[in-house]
């Protein structure tokens, strides 16, 4: 099956690139090769490649620069899935398109199924919903797969800073009032090559791995796994502190947990817990830093 990957230079984006099962032939393009925000672009490229298929890993992540870049964050985060979808409808191709747990406000105290009503806080949620739209129109040929708190080996995340921070200060202080999960970006890639794998799979989904935590929950386990493969010579003191103590310029929900036992068991896929991908992810980055 011929697949079209956009967004291919990202965390997600590599991993997917180098997971390509047996039975998928992959043309991936970066941002510079494809920019998903430029209607006559995406036509032309889905028209010459003419895939059955296409998976868009591309987004404007930054989630605080969203406030005051509205623009840009809408161009590639809304406008961007409108054109794929227009692209892929033309084509007669399935599109697979991620979207986040920043769709939801986090005022609920049990996890966010696909039927509750999203009401995003920030620049970047509301264009991710934005961006859910025109591909949910495709009906039987379009999948939103939501997830949350993506980390991987490639690019800049969480467990990046973190390990950064705690290699240089003694003390770090980290947000504990917010709860949600970390899903490991190599999973997320095998989810939707699951579903790649699986054409009556349509609609909206959630995809995250096993588990819940904090963002300080998550420090901690960084911390004890990261000396634990090396990759930090000492422990250092982690302070959970509140989300008012750490201003930012975006609203981020307090509880995002996304329920995905429909999509786990439509899916057939058993998620890994967070703690394990972390492990795995540590183990690897210890690897590729020598
Ligand atoms: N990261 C998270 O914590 C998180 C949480 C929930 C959901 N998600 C969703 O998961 C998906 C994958 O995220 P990720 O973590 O892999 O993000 P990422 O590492 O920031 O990668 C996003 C990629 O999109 C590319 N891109 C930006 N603008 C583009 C454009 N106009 N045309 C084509 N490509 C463009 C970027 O290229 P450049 O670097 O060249 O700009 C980058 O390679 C996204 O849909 C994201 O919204 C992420």
């Amino acid at each position: 099956m011929k697949v079209m990957l956009t967004g291919a230079g990202g965390q997600l984006g590599r991993e997917l690139a180098r997971s390509v099962p047996s039975g998928f032939d992959l043309a991936a393009f970066t941002s510079g090769e494809c920019d998903i925000g430029d209607a006559s672009v995406v036509s032309a490229i889905v028209a010459r490649e003419k895939p059955q298929l296409i998976i868009n890993a591309a987004a404007y992540t930054a989630v605080d620069k969203a406030e005051s870049d509205v623009a840009a964050a809408e161009r590639v985060n809304a406008q961007g899935p409108a054109h794929l979808a227009a692209a892929a409808a033309r084509a007669g191709a399935r599109l697979l398109h991620v979207s986040t747990d920043f769709v939801f406000d986090g005022n609920q105290g049990h996890p966010w199924r696909t039927e509750d009503s999203p009401h995003p806080l920030s620049v970047y949620g509301r264009t991710k919903l934005a961006g859910e739209a025109p591909v949910l129109q495709l009906g039987a040929q379009g999948l939103v797969l939501r997830t949350s708190w993506v980390y991987s080996v490639f690019g800049g995340n969480f467990v990046k800073t973190m390990l950064r921070l705690m290699a240089s200060h003694p003390v770090v202080r980290v947000v504990a009032d917010q709860v949600g999960a970390p899903t490991s970006a190599r999973g997320l890639a095998e989810a939707l090559w699951c579903a790649a794998g699986k054409p009556a799979l349509h609609g909206l989904h959630h995809w995250r791995d096993a588990g819940a935590a904090s963002w300080y929950d998550f420090a901690v386990a960084i911390c004890e796994e990261g000396v634990a493969a090396g990759l930090l010579q000492r422990p250092v003191d982690i302070v959970p502190i509140q989300t008012q103590d750490y201003p930012t310029p975006a609203r981020r929900p307090g509880y995002s947990l996304l329920d995905c036992t429909q999509t786990w068991r439509e899916m057939e896929l058993v998620p890994a817990h967070w703690r394990s991908s972390l492990r795995r992810m540590l183990a690897e980055l210890k690897e590729i830093n020598g």
